[in-house]
């Protein structure tokens, strides 16, 4: 079956809009991946309700909502229920922004098709200026936006998040979504700390390695394979943001939270052959999936 058998947004040619080079040879890899990713996970996901994510859930499993596996509605109910919960682990970072008004500029560094977005405007009524490496994807995210009708307030461009157009200070708050580990933590920090206003607030959902474990774990090593990307650990991203006046606010330790969507989706047709990584990783405690909320000094 192809992608687009499962979207309700069929994926457009690249934007026609200027799109710059990589800054670098790495970074072209991750806009290919991005640009031809299209996994049943994400798109029919988010075929739910037309807010498309990139990103994994957290929260308790409702069990009364799935009903009977025998039942010939199971998968669809599944499905709604991953989606329930990718889309309440973006409702948590939005809880940690702090109070953002009306007339605010918020950041999505790495925005994706662009789901976090739209839930961004839908709660705060503001503007949300998201940045991504892939064409499809800023294309795919400003046509949902026109969908929606907010598409002054919503727009995605491809951009490298490490060297934005944003004016400094321009934002009250931004935020990654799975998306640091692509990027070195020193070089996106100094970006969103020059982007942030004083006393504005940074965001990050992420994977990241425990020190505590010593090093990688080999499920950590085949994470960073399957999706070409570089884990941090928990140190790295703490002594990042120190270095670049961000100062934690919060540190939640999500992996309880996120365990239950990954032990669902494993028991799903829509695997993609990682899911054992994650639940592994996660249960020895070398792997850990972290909020961390800090405040632009
Ligand atoms: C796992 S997806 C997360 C998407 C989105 N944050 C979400 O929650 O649905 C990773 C995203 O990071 C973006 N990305 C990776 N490196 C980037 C960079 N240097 N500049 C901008 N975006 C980048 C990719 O293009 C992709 O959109």
């Amino acid at each position: 079956m192809t992608s687009t058998e499962y979207t309700t947004l069929q994926d457009a040619p690249a934007a026609s809009a200027f799109v710059p080079s990589p800054a670098s040879p790495y970074q072209g890899d991750i806009a290919r991946y991005w640009d031809q990713e299209a996994r049943p996970v994400n798109l029919r996901l988010g075929d739910v309700d037309g807010l498309y994510h990139h990103h994994y859930g957290i929260g308790d499993i409702d069990r009364t909502a799935l009903g009977d596996p025998a039942d010939s509605e199971y998968e669809k109910k599944l499905i709604a229920e991953l989606h329930r919960l990718e889309s309440a682990q973006a409702e948590y970072l939005l809880d940690n922004l702090g109070s953002v008004g009306r007339g605010d500029t918020l950041v999505d560094a790495g925005c994706g098709r662009g789901g976090s977005m739209v839930m961004a405007h839908q709660r705060f009524g503001c503007d949300v200026e998201g940045v991504t490496l892939s064409a499809k994807q800023a294309d795919f995210a400003n046509r949902r936006a026109a969908e929606l009708g907010i598409e002054d307030s919503v727009r995605a461009r491809v951009c490298n998040m490490l060297d934005t157009p944003f004016a400094t200070g321009q934002a009250a708050a931004s935020w990654n979504n799975e998306s640091t580990m692509y990027v070195d933590l020193h070089d996106l920090f100094a970006e969103h700390s020059r982007v942030l206003r004083t006393g504005g607030r940074y965001v990050t959902v992420t994977g990241c390695w425990n020190p505590r474990y010593g090093q990688p774990s080999k499920w950590v090593s085949q994470i960073n394979a399957h999706f070409e990307c570089n884990i941090h650990s928990r140190r790295e991203y703490l002594r990042a943001m120190a270095d670049n006046r961000l100062v934690p606010h919060a540190v939640v330790d999500l992996t309880a939270a996120t365990l239950p969507y990954w032990e669902l989706r494993a028991t799903s047709s829509l695997v993609t052959g990682i899911e054992e990584a994650f639940i592994n990783s996660y249960k020895d405690g070398s792997f850990q999936y972290l909020l961390i909320a800090a405040d632009r000094v």
